[in-house]
């Protein structure tokens, strides 16, 4: 059932943090990949929704600093795109068997976005056990994971929509939560502005959060033994 463990899956079960970003010029992916490289992280997840997307997915993968995967995608034709264009995994907002199977024959890590139990037992179906939760926090927040990961023991979230540095400990220190994703630490704003610094800022600031969150998480586990 469990695929082989990828490198954004190692990479994410230690960082535990997957930046989101909506990227309107692409002649921003660099300075940004290095923002978040200096912030201490090395994946992001450039979304397909704007016209720079593929370019920026190009330029950051060619570069070399970062895991770099395409998010959005709604069609397998999307996948496989982006996977040209040197993404390394897939997310969607929901569970397309579609898109989940052209990733799963070309051998790319997929993270289906789910909401409900019916979603997640189709993500089961297709042979994914490591899901976006999505929209977290307006479907529930971390109750909500607490009450899916109940009937779902094996499943690992990876919550995303309405994560903020004031809300991500809470996510990160649920057992079933492998890693958040989220735009605060890149924000369409601050990429336009090219407020690099500020970025790097925000992105150590949620490294700093995560890893508090991880080791009281282990010694919460530790504790029930
Ligand atoms: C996504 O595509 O995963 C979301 O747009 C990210 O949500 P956020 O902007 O609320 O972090």
């Amino acid at each position: 059932m469990t695929p082989p463990q990828s490198p954004v899956h190692a990479i994410l079960s230690t960082e535990r943090l997957l930046p989101v970003v909506v990227l309107d010029d692409a002649e921003a992916a660099l300075p940004l990949g290095a923002a978040i490289r200096s912030g201490g992280l090395s994946t992001v997840e450039i979304t397909l929704r704007t016209p720079q997307a593929l370019a920026a997915i190009r330029a950051l993968a060619r570069e070399g600093d970062l895991v770099v995967g395409a998010g959005t995608a709604l069609t397998a034709a999307q996948a496989e795109e982006a996977v040209r264009a040197g993404a390394s995994f897939i997310v969607s907002p929901g569970v397309s068997a579609k898109v989940v199977m052209w990733c799963r024959d070309a051998g790319i890590p997929v993270f289906p976005g789910v909401a409900t139990p019916t979603d997640i037992q189709a993500a089961l179906d297709l042979g994914i056990d490591v899901v976006k939760f999505f929209p977290a926090d307006v479907n529930g927040g971390v109750p909500a994971i607490k009450a899916l990961a109940a009937p779902f023991a094996g499943v690992k979230f990876v919550p995303t929509g309405g994560v903020t540095a004031a809300n991500l400990a809470s996510y990160l220190e649920h057992p079933a939560v492998l890693a958040v994703g989220g735009s605060w630490m890149v924000a369409r704003r601050a990429v336009a502005t090219q407020d690099w610094d500020g970025i790097a800022g925000l992105v150590a600031a949620a490294v700093t959060i995560a890893a508090r969150a991880t080791a009281s998480r282990t010694a919460r586990d530790g504790d029930h033994g």
